[in-house]
């Protein structure tokens, strides 16, 4: 993507995102970043409610600390900062919930079927497409500061044999070019009405969304912290854990736990 396609890239997602830009979200693109999430975790005091979308990042992270390809081959890289006085247990749903709320996004605007592997990856036809990343900042009040972070695959995907892992890329799912400006416009306003959800809701709603698109279910998984043996995954816990049957009984894990047989990257 050149230079001047960002900037008719810029014009088109001010005029999608007018009703959301109304409403009180600031809107901030860059030509290049190190990480649009550690942007936002760096100004995270005067970033409530900014949406912050990059053309490139050149030190894009992953979950784990692992790297996130970000070359400006027309590819989504978007974090949103909101300032939240809800407790921790609350919003360890959101990263789900914006999992969720991006997989119907693209659904909806590109009526495709996408996949989630719990808890943060989207899938298309078993490739990963895309990963959400959502991170805190504390705050001089006692609000914190969530960074929620999108990476999604829309022109281009990195290399396969080098990941080593099946990855693939919105354009090559649907055998068309796609406008990145409403695939950004359409993330970013999932994004923000999650965010606008009370936890009731956001419960009832991933409880009732997850399994349809649940990658894991009834499929086997590594477990380390609960020893050898077969543990197969039942679905999502209501505190958005991974229910795991082992050993005939069910049991909840959480996301440090879980190895699905490598180590999540891109
Ligand atoms: C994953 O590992 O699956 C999550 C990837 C998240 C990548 C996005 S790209 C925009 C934002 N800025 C970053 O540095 N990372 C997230």
């Amino acid at each position: 993507m050149t230079s001047i396609e960002f900037d008719e890239l810029k014009a088109k997602l001010q005029r999608r995102l007018t009703p959301l830009l109304d409403s009180g979200v600031q809107l901030i693109m860059v030509e290049t970043i190190e990480s649009t999430n550690a942007q936002l975790k760096a100004q995270a005091v005067t970033s409530n409610q900014t949406l912050l979308l990059a053309r490139e990042q050149t030190a894009g992270v992953g979950r784990r600390g692992s790297p996130w390809q970000s070359p400006p081959v027309g590819n989504l890289y978007l974090s949103y900062c909101i300032h939240s006085d809800r407790p921790l247990n609350e919003l360890s749903l959101w990263s789900l919930g914006v999992t969720v709320a991006v997989a119907e996004a693209l659904e909806r605007e590109l009526s495709i079927e996408c996949k989630i592997k719990w808890p943060n990856d989207l899938y298309l036809q078993g490739m990963k497409v895309g990963g959400v990343l959502l991170e805190t900042a504390s705050l001089p009040s006692d609000d914190v500061a969530v960074v929620i972070g999108v990476g999604l695959n829309v022109a281009s995907h990195p290399d396969p044999v080098l990941l080593q892992r099946p990855v693939t890329c919105i354009s090559k799912h649907i055998n068309k070019l796609v406008d990145l400006s409403m695939v950004a416009a359409a993330v970013s306003s999932a994004i923000v009405e999650m965010c606008r959800l009370s936890h009731a809701a956001l419960q009832a709603w991933l409880m009732s969304s997850w399994s349809s698109r649940d990658l894991l279910l009834n499929q086997p998984v590594v477990v380390p912290t609960l020893g050898e043996g077969l543990c197969i995954a039942r679905g999502l816990s209501h505190d958005g854990g991974l229910e795991v049957e082992f050993a005939g009984e069910l049991r909840t894990v959480y996301a440090g736990e879980v190895s699905l047989g490598h180590v999540e990257t891109q």
